[in-house]
């Protein structure tokens, strides 16, 4: 083991501040707004997400619809003025919801927040709901991009999956939306109990035969307080699962894919707007039962980074929202825990960031942890061979342009920093999930390809 792994770790002290101690931004963030749908036809035993099994009578859709514009308008103070470059209806399954419902809600979010005119505007659908009356009557609601739960082809895996659809479905629902939409993404899921890599490269190319503009591609991962926690299936092994990423990957590139984010792959110009921006730490509002927000808020006197949580049971929710209380839970985010936040969402993102994101994101100067960060990169160096799936952690020309890089392995180091409660945990956990260093010296070897 190379004695730098064992090294201290320095507090940060946060720089960039104004003369009070608060924290000084020079421009507004951009911002989007988050919408969550938490209903589905039922549970997949692998899922966490804030979903709930509908009822036989379906969905409280016209109450759910009215508490979420009412949500928006207690929270407009918060963003005044401000314009929003994309809209995401997630879930749980939004394609639960009717055309009329999305026309409505998109003309209440249209008429109290400045769209850009390009807005990304995209809902998440199963394919076990897939209509073509009900596609085509979003694209008229001016969704303009449609992302589709496929997770597989194989029948076999889908039924282990508990999902919904068949594999014909899925094949149909793709149709129908490449009919009803430009833009589309399709999430594929691999690592599936019994799943060979041969599989998973069968089930890459049926997507590929939809030429869909994006691909999410995530690899099973057993959740806690899921039916697959509680009795789990046997997944292949973990390096069989590495083995089906690299494939994968390499596959996309071929295809003319750019893996810009640890699980997302975009033909040129695709790339999901929305997620860009959580990963550049942008800011966000997040409507609807147990959405998460954040926002940099200016109070007439002091900046701050705030983050919020709705009430997360639907039932409650709108109870909370009726009163006129939607937000469950709200703090401010020290500004110490900035550099932090600011890694864990950028270090998912292939191409790294540079100085002057991580200044406009944090309103600190970069210098004020970069020579902590040399520090991390010669102690974790790179990994000697292709079998050591770790994250690198390397600085380019002049020092002010960083990448660490989340590769096969950051399933793991993601997880873990998920974990992390802090700055100093975060050093710790890449610390240790790297190889010793190798003897050369880091700064030879450090130039990044952009
Ligand atoms: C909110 S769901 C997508 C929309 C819709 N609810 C559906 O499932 O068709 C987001 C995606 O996360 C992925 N996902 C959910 N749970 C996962 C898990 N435990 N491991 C890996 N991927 C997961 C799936 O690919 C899923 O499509
Ligand atoms: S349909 Fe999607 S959100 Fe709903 S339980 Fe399944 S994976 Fe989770």
């Amino acid at each position: 083991m190379g004695a730098g792994r064992t090294g201290t770790v320095i507090p940060i002290v946060p720089q960039g501040r104004t003369g009070d101690g608060g924290l000084a931004f020079q421009a507004a963030l951009p911002l989007a707004l988050y919408v969550h749908v938490p209903w589905c036809v039922q549970k997949c035993p692998y899922c966490d997400f804030n979903s709930h099994a509908m009822r036989e009578e379906g969905i409280p859709e016209d109450d759910y619809v009215a508490a979420l514009i009412a949500d928006l308008e207690t929270a407009l103070p918060l963003v005044w003025g401000r314009r929003v470059g994309s809209v995401f209806f997630g879930g749980g399954t939004p394609s639960l919801l009717s055309g009329a419902a999305l026309e409505t809600l998109l003309q209440a979010i249209r008429a109290r927040l400045p769209l850009l005119p390009d807005a990304e505007i995209t809902l998440e659908a199963n394919p076990g709901t897939a209509e073509a009356d009900r596609f085509a009557a979003f694209r008229a609601a001016g969704v303009n991009r449609l992302s589709l739960g496929i997770q597989s082809f194989d029948p076999v895996h889908l039924r282990s999956l508990g999902r919904i659809h068949d594999d014909a479905e899925a094949r149909r629902a793709i149709a129908l939306a490449a009919a009803h939409f430009d833009n589309f993404n399709l999430d594929l899921m691999y690592g599936l109990p019994g799943q060979t890599l041969p599989g998973a490269l069968v089930d890459l190319e049926t997507a590929l035969s939809f030429a869909p503009p994006h691909l999410s591609c995530y690899q099973l991962t057993l959740e806690p307080n899921t039916a697959f926690a509680a009795a789990p299936p046997l997944l292949p092994e973990a390096d069989l699962c590495a083995d089906m990423q690299e494939a994968i990957e390499a596959r996309l590139a071929h295809a003319g894919y750019t893996h810009y984010e640890t699980s997302a792959f975009a033909r040129p110009g695709r790339q999901c707007r929305h997620n860009r921006n959580y990963w550049e730490f942008g800011d966000y509002l997040g409507i609807g039962a147990g959405a998460h927000g954040k926002l940099t808020v200016f109070d007439g006197s002091r900046w701050e980074v705030r983050r919020q949580m709705r009430w997360k049971q639907p039932r409650q929710y709108l109870a909370q929202v009726a009163a006129g209380r939607p937000v469950q839970e709200e703090h401010g985010v020290a500004a110490a825990d900035l550099p932090f936040e600011f890694m864990m969402n950028a270090l998912r993102l292939n191409q790294g960031f540079d100085a002057a994101l991580y200044e406009a994101r944090t309103a600190l100067p970069l210098i004020g942890i970069e020579s902590r960060l040399r520090r991390v990169a010669l102690r974790v160096g790179r990994p000697p061979d292709a079998s050591v799936r770790a994250l690198v952690a390397l600085f380019g020309a002049g020092a002010t342009y960083l990448v660490l890089r989340a590769r096969t392995y950051s399933h793991y180091v993601g997880f873990d920093l998920r974990e992390a409660a802090s700055w100093a945990e975060f050093m710790q956990t890449i610390s240790a999930a790297m190889p010793p260093p190798p003897q050369a010296s880091m700064r030879s070897r450090s130039r990044v390809p952009r």
